[in-house]
């Protein structure tokens, strides 16, 4: 397994595909897709772009269906829910098919969209991504954070490096994809124990604490307490993996 850290979907290398790609958006997107999965949703789908979301959700009943919309942190209004993962209660989603459009995370998902296996990642289920990855081995892997507006975020480089800690031997350069590797790594090992204090010091989780969402922090900084994860099945659609 090559393992590659890229901090957005800009930085990406042009015309080419990992056999793997682990999309990251811990504040919030990737958190709420698999809360609403592990929650019993039947599916999610993303898009990029919320007309296009608008008119594939319109043709399901209104009773199968939920649409999911946020920029800049706030709901979009034409839309039944925000991106918080703490609106994704069983009693809300179970059963339903749900729609999402996001600043960055669904760019994310888009850009990788083709490859043969898309996985969406945060720290609520890290673990359950990692012994997948250990059990596939896949001959190439991106860890893919969605940073903001097409900068570096903290909060998703630090899930890459949890992920890529258990994964890479550092003495083993076959595995090292980028320098960005080693540096998530690094980032991981400085705040393993302190999560939430990272997240309240990267400007998004700033942002998000202006919009008084601070349970949502909270909740994103808990480390493994789901055991699935969102797969993508058809091209922008994930099911659960258990
Ligand atoms: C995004 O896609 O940028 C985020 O998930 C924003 C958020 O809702 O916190």
């Amino acid at each position: 397994m090559k393992i590659s850290v890229y901090h957005t979907p800009e930085s990406t290398p042009a015309n080419t595909i990992p056999e793997c790609a682990i999309v990251i958006d811990v504040l919030r997107a990737t958190t709420t897709i698999g809360t609403a999965l592990d929650n019993g949703a039947k599916s999610v789908q993303a898009f990029s772009d919320i007309d296009l979301l608008l008119a594939e959700s319109d043709k399901l009943p209104l009773e199968s269906r939920l649409r999911l919309g946020e920029r800049g942190g706030k709901k979009v209004d034409s839309c039944d829910l925000g991106n918080s993962p703490l609106d994704c209660s069983s009693e809300v989603v179970k059963d339903k098919q749900l729609f999402i459009s996001t600043t960055n995370g669904t760019r994310s998902l888009q850009r990788v969209q083709s490859a043969k296996t898309v996985i969406a990642a945060a720290i609520i289920n890290y673990g359950a991504v990692v012994n997948y990855l250990k059990e596939h081995k896949p001959a190439t892997v991106w860890l893919l954070g969605s940073g903001w507006e097409g900068g570096y975020s903290l909060e998703d480089t630090v899930c890459a490096g949890a992920i890529a800690s258990e994964l890479v031997n550092l003495s083993n350069l076959d595995e090292i994809g980028n320098d960005e590797v080693i540096s998530a790594i690094a980032l991981y090992r400085q705040w393993e124990d302190n999560l939430l204090g990272l997240f309240h010091l990267c400007s998004h989780g700033q942002r998000l604490l202006k919009l008084n969402l601070d349970d949502d922090l909270k909740y994103c900084a808990n480390k493994n307490i789901i055991s699935t994860f969102p797969l993508q099945s058809q091209k922008g659609i994930f099911t659960i993996h258990n």
